[in-house]
């Protein structure tokens, strides 16, 4: 364990969970000893996320979420166990013990030191010949020279061991360079630059790590970009591009482009909020990361088909989010690089004034499919806009949406409005009935709110989740030697997470989920979370675990009666040749 445990104890001591959590979510105390809120891991209109001061956890009765305090800060902030811990230690105002026996921490601190040195070297390149390639690249595509030093941009110069020759000045290996992504291995075993004769960007995350790079041809050719690949330092889906500067930005809203080069061109402009995504589409990760920062979003994607449709995508990750979306209606350029070289930073301000919300641009995107002078694509269109209002949450908005699709098919608001109100009781009820299908359904009743998780024995689990709650809340009974072992159990990260709690006790530690959080996943955290909820008798707590391990042996035997025929018929049909038939 890399953390003393009384630091551990203190850190938690100090970080009271109402005080963090209230740090994001806004809590209110209803009745009984809990706080509610709307829960932060998942979009929702009523607050199902609950904190117990008590017990300092908190739970998501909707998504299953759940842990302590410091399960908490790895969740909301992206982290690690070590790194949540750093975070809640310094908001504590404690001294973080060394930690240097940790060797997955060192070989992570020694690759960002080697990124950030290739960042230094590939920016100094600019002022001399050797990058001067890259020079009169960037003042082709007009980006100053006091833009490159924001950015750190720089230039990888055409050859095959630049950076790795000056890597290895500053006492850097080859094999360093080639985990990293820097350097490729040769046929004869040495090394050589994987950027050559490129525009470096390097890839910055929200602390300030240069975690990666993106290199772009000088001039055209493919491919057009080369990018870092997952490093244990640099992962694409968590990450975004310029995101280190944009949080700084005073604007109030994120502009979302596709190219590294737009965010350059739009921070020149004077747009100090754009950020782009790696090179991939928008994944949740990277909204979640966004909604860290800004509750308001502006679409700024190339004006292409792909551009719209991607643009399709995001708007429905980021609206889980409950940020505010909108979408710029770019024309005459192909992306707002080219848009502000062409008609300037005014007219791009108007864009972003004017830019639509949500529902008008997906209602224009919807009304672009059709020729609505064709009957039978009115009747399409209809439907498909109809369906799109029905969705929409408020009565006021559904009205208004109404009668514009009512004017732009050209028949009468009421026939519209009626259509919509339809579809929305479809909508509601087919909701409802799913809804009530999951309570009354006994085997679904069982199961983890996590679906990875799900159980293949719900009955033996039950016994399963009982033994670790009463565990967890009489570590006494730790005692009994009747205990099965953890491959008992018929789920595993049950078998987990009651393996864990085990070797706290027999360590004769405190059982509690800052103690178990560097051992269990996130994921079996708030399994473990959702298990202390349910209601246990400790007065009767004996009897209980006696019940519960019963339950558990009787379980395995019938598995293991079940397999060992179903091995026995196996053999048997081999033997007699039997082939796809059961027996
Ligand atoms: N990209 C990539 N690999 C490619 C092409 C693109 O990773 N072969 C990623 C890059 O992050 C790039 C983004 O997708 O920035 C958008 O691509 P594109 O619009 O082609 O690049 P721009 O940066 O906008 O460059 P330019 O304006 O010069 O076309
Ligand atoms: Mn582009």
């Amino acid at each position: 364990m890399p953390f003393p445990e009384n630091f551990i104890t203190e850190l938690v001591d100090r970080s009271d969970i109402v005080d963090v959590v209230s740090g994001y979510v806004r809590l209110s105390k209803r009745s009984g000893a809990n706080l509610f809120g709307l829960c932060p891991f998942h979009s929702e209109k009523t607050p199902s996320f609950s904190v117990s001061p008590d017990k300092q956890i908190y739970h998501c009765f909707g998504c299953g979420k759940g842990g302590g305090v410091i399960s908490f800060i790895m969740e909301i902030e992206n982290l690690t166990f070590p790194e949540a811990v750093e975070f809640l230690a310094r908001r504590a105002g404690m001294p973080v013990p060394e930690q240097t026996d940790d060797r997955e921490s060192r070989r992570r601190e020694r690759m960002l030191a080697l990124n950030r040195e290739a960042a230094r070297w590939f920016y100094a390149q600019l002022s001399t010949p050797a990058g001067q390639s890259a020079g009169a690249y960037m003042a082709k595509r007009r980006i100053s020279p006091a833009t490159a030093k924001t950015f750190g941009l720089g230039c990888a110069p055409d050859g095959w061991d630049g950076l790795l020759r000056a890597m290895e000045q500053k006492g850097f290996t080859g094999k360093e360079l080639f985990d990293a992504g820097l350097a490729r291995r040769g046929k004869n075993g040495g090394y050589y630059d994987v950027f050559r004769n490129r525009l470096m960007f390097p890839v910055i995350d929200v602390r300030g790590n240069v975690i990666g790079f993106s290199g772009r041809i000088l001039g055209d050719g493919e491919p057009k970009y080369m990018n870092s690949p997952e490093t244990p330092v640099f992962n694409k889906s968590r990450n975004l591009f310029a995101l280190n500067l944009a949080k700084k930005s005073k604007s109030g809203y994120i502009i979302l482009s596709e190219g590294n080069i737009d965010v350059v061109s739009l921070h020149q402009a004077g747009f100090d909020s754009a950020v782009a995504s790696l090179g991939t589409s928008l994944t949740p990760e990277q909204a979640r990361l966004i909604s860290r920062y800004t509750d308001q979003v502006i679409i700024a994607y190339d004006n292409d088909g792909a551009g719209v449709k991607a643009a399709q995508r995001a708007i429905g990750i980021l609206e889980k989010l409950d940020l505010r979306v909108k979408v710029l209606r770019m024309s005459g350029a192909k992306d707002p690089d080219e848009f502000i070289q062409t008609k300037g930073p005014e007219a791009f301000r108007k864009l972003l004034e004017a830019s639509e919300n949500q529902v008008d641009y997906r209602l224009r995107s919807v009304t672009d499919k059709y020729d609505l002078t064709v009957d039978e694509q009115k009747v399409d269109f209809l439907k498909e806009a109809t369906d799109l209002v029905a969705r929409l949450p408020g009565a006021v908005e559904r009205q208004v949406y109404a009668m514009r699709v009512a004017s732009l098919a050209g028949i009468g608001a009421d026939a519209v409005t009626a259509e919509v109100e339809r579809r929305r009781k479809r909508l509601l009820s087919r909701a409802r009935s799913d809804g009530e299908r999951q309570q009354t359904r006994p085997e679904r009743q069982a199961q983890p709110p996590d679906k990875d998780l799900r159980y293949a024995d719900p009955s033996s689990a039950a016994a399963e989740e009982g033994l670790i709650r009463l565990l967890y809340l009489d570590p006494a009974l730790g005692r009994s030697p009747e205990l099965p072992p953890a491959e008992d159990f018929s789920s595993e990260a049950l078998g987990h997470i009651y393996a864990a709690v085990r070797a706290r006790i027999d360590a004769g530690s405190a059982v509690s989920t800052a103690s178990l959080s560097e051992a269990l996943t996130l994921q079996e955290m708030s399994l473990l979370v959702s298990i202390l909820q349910k209601p246990e008798l400790l007065s009767s707590g004996e009897r209980a675990l006696n019940d519960y391990i019963e339950k558990i042996r009787e379980r395995k035997r019938l598995r293991a009666g079940s397999s060992d025929l179903r091995a026995l018929a196996e053999s048997l049909r081999e033997r007699k040749g039997f082939k796809g038939k059961d027996v």
